[in-house]
């Protein structure tokens, strides 16, 4: 099942906004999406209307009881968008990041197993490139790095491409980097020299459209909505969205011309 990764090692690019417009967008477009939230601080389990401290499984669980499949009984369906399902996640998974025992890498992989049903999984990703980010690499096909355009994004998205290098090279042979989304793009001099400076170093792996910075988005965080509710501001936002979203779908069928190795 093609299963994306969205990473950076910094915090507040866009990694969260960038999964849930996307599956809003799938959802859209009538496909089934699986969202899980591998970040502690659970901002995608929140967004999509559920609460962290609800007493159902979780992605927590699910890592911890290490058996095959288990992932299955942590699904819940957001509450909104009617094909969109998630495994939340909770602060207890911050535990799992200090979890070295053999073999743990391996258990979100083994607790997804055989899962069917869903068009697409989206994992969304703590800021960082711990043990977490490990365990989400190994599960999935594909990665895609969230960067915002400044200096200090740009240096995490370095650092992700290192640990895919390795995850690819000792746990998982078919993990891909599928491109780089551009979130949050302003008319500042900075923003313009970062964007071009990221269209210089990964070229073809960079993903138009860019997102842009839009008060929409922070509010539909806030409200836990789509940013398709925000009428006419919200359009513009949604539709660059929908175009990412092809982007993902196009990795199912495309596997090698779609996906980009940068060195
Ligand atoms: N394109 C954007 N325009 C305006 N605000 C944004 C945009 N993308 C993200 N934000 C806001 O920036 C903050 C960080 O975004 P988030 O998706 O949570 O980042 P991450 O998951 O990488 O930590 C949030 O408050 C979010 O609402
Ligand atoms: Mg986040």
């Amino acid at each position: 099942m093609l299963t994306v990764a969205f990473t950076n090692q910094k915090g507040g690019v866009g990694k969260t906004s960038t999964v849930v417009g996307i599956a809003a967008a799938l959802d859209r477009r009538g496909l089934r999406v699986l969202c899980i939230d591998l970040d502690p601080q659970a901002d995608l389990t929140q967004w999509l209307g559920l609460d962290p401290l609800d007493d159902v499984r979780n992605v927590n669980d699910a890592v911890y009881a290490d058996t095959r499949g288990i992932a299955a009984e942590a699904i819940q369906h957001a509450g909104w968008g009617a094909g969109i399902d998630v495994i939340g996640s909770t602060l207890d998974l911050a535990e799992r990041e200090t979890d070295l025992s053999p073999g743990s890498e391996f258990r979100l992989a083994k607790a997804l197993d055989g899962l069917s049903g869903y068009d697409v999984v989206l994992i969304d990703c703590p800021p960082s490139i711990g043990r977490l980010v490990v365990l989400g690499f190994v599960a999935a096909t594909h990665v895609v790095v969230v960067t915002e355009p400044s200096a200090a994004s740009l240096r995490g998205v370095e650092n992700v491409l290192r640990t895919r290098d390795v995850v690819a090279e000792h746990y998982n042979r078919k993990l891909q980097l599928a491109g780089i989304v551009v979130n949050h793009q302003n008319r500042t001099t900075e923003s313009a020299l970062r964007v071009a400076e990221v269209a210089e170093v990964y070229g073809a792996a960079v993903w138009e459209p860019y997102v842009p910075a839009r008060a929409v988005v922070a509010a539909a965080m806030g409200a836990a909505a789509s940013v398709a509710d925000y009428g006419a501001d919200g359009k513009p936002v949604a539709e660059v969205y929908d175009a990412l979203a092809e982007r993902v779908l196009a990795l199912q069928t495309l596997s090698t011309p779609s996906t980009v190795e940068v060195s």
